[in-house]
């Protein structure tokens, strides 16, 4: 007989095996009570832990006067406001900002806008990069096969270019730049002739291909390209944005200025947000009318990223997470040293990962079992890279000393259990 209750799709998959029933700061707390030390930050997203009380109360005093200020039929006076504060923070002349609600949408967005404005129609992007499970941002993501499995054909117009990830190459950072460099310059020759070529789309530090970030002379040479080329580049800052490199924007550490910058997760601590930021010149050459949505910019989500930029900076959680990144970065380098297996540490600030492997091979068997046995221990993490061999680090930006090293304290407890 056929059970007619609801039930969750068997396609959704999940990391733990966690009820959240509550969230507190760094902590989600389970039906029973127990708690868990949350490293996963949502996904880097509740920048200012879960359930801040400064953003809970700007959520609710606005669930209580407007909710849905549908922002293609009226004006929802939140997003002017954010826009403001948004535009303190991001680089000149990028401050005119497009919100939606999601990392993905801003992808199809920032495609949008770059082929309206050039008239081009190729993009090239970064291997091992993500950008969003939509068709369009998923055309650009090469970060797994697992995600572009069964849905072919993508999109076209899209040109895939090797990322310095000096480590998978064996190769010095300065080898694995010149290399990446050349091949970019070998695209144009063979693949996507600049005049065609509309952008490139990058992530500062890439995050679900495994925690790799850039360096400044890559980015240098991408702007070099671009300005030679009136070739249009973005950066994609959804993960490792807002903070959570150690510096605002995780492109601050290479002193390059992009056309346009995509943002989401951490800027409203959980709710449901995302922008696309460029200057007020180049957001005119796209054609209006194109971009929205239903929920774009949604008025709580709005009032809730407001307090959150006000939380970072009352609270100095940038410096926080700088001064908190390099306490687990010593921490792991210091675990480095005794665990051989822990391959490879690297990121920037709070966005860190460690590499697992077994001899020359990546070991997603070894970084599953880490994980399990964090769990027991009250501790989540989450995993990345295109085996799944990647411990990765997300705490909130709020987290303290005594809470990275008691994470540290159970992941070496993890290492020895799963050796
Ligand atoms: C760098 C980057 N871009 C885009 C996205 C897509 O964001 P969303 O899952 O909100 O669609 C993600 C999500 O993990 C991301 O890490």
């Amino acid at each position: 007989m056929t059970d007619h209750k609801g039930k969750l799709s068997p396609l959704l998959k999940q990391a733990t095996g966690i009820t959240a029933a509550k969230g507190e700061g760094a902590y989600i707390v389970d039906p029973e009570g127990r708690r868990y030390l949350d490293f996963t930050s949502g996904i880097g997203v509740t920048s200012t832990g879960h359930c801040h009380p400064k953003v809970v109360a700007a959520a609710q005093k606005q669930v209580a006067t407007m909710i849905h200020a549908q922002a293609t039929t009226v004006m929802n006076p939140r997003l002017p406001e954010l826009a403001e504060k948004l535009g303190e923070l991001t680089p000149d002349p990028l401050n005119a900002f497009f919100f939606s609600n999601a990392g993905t949408e801003v992808a199809e967005g920032a495609i949008r806008l770059v082929r309206q404005v050039t008239g081009r129609p190729n993009i090239i992007v970064f291997h091992g990069g993500f950008h969003g499970r939509t068709m369009g941002s998923l055309s650009l993501t090469t970060s797994s096969v697992g995600l572009r499995a069964g849905v072919s054909p993508m999109m076209g117009g899209v040109v895939v270019s090797p990322f310095p990830h000096a480590f998978h190459y064996g190769w010095s950072l300065d080898e694995a730049t010149d290399f990446c460099l050349k091949e970019l310059d070998r695209i144009f020759v063979t693949y996507s002739a600049p005049k065609e070529t509309a952008a490139m789309l990058i992530e500062p530090v890439q995050g679900e291909g495994g925690y790799v970030p850039s360096n400044t002379r890559f980015m240098q040479g991408l702007r070099e390209r671009c300005d030679k080329h009136g070739i249009m580049l973005v950066f994609d800052e959804v993960q490792a944005g807002f903070g959570r490199s150690g510096k605002f924007w995780a492109h601050d550490h290479f002193g390059v200025t992009p056309d346009a910058i995509m943002i989401a997760k951490g800027l409203a601590s959980g709710f449901p947000i995302s922008a696309l930021a460029a200057s007020e010149e180049t957001m005119a050459k796209g054609w209006p009318g194109s971009q929205g949505g239903t929920y774009g910019g949604n008025a709580v989500s709005a009032a809730a990223a407001i307090a959150t930029i006000d939380v970072i900076r009352e609270e100095g959680l940038v410096e926080n997470a700088e001064r908190m990144g390099k306490r687990l970065r010593d921490n792991l380098h210091t675990l480095k040293k005794d665990y051989p297996d822990m391959a490879d540490v690297r990121g920037m600030g709070l966005m860190l990962g460690v590499e697992m492997r077994r001899g020359d091979c990546p070991d997603g068997d070894r970084a599953a079992g880490i994980l399990k046995e964090c769990e027991k221990r009250g501790l989540l993490m989450l995993r990345c890279g295109p085996y799944g061999e990647i411990v990765r680090w997300l705490p909130p930006l709020i987290v303290t000393q005594a809470q990275i090293d008691e994470a540290t304290g159970i992941f070496e407890e993890a290492l020895k259990a799963t050796a």
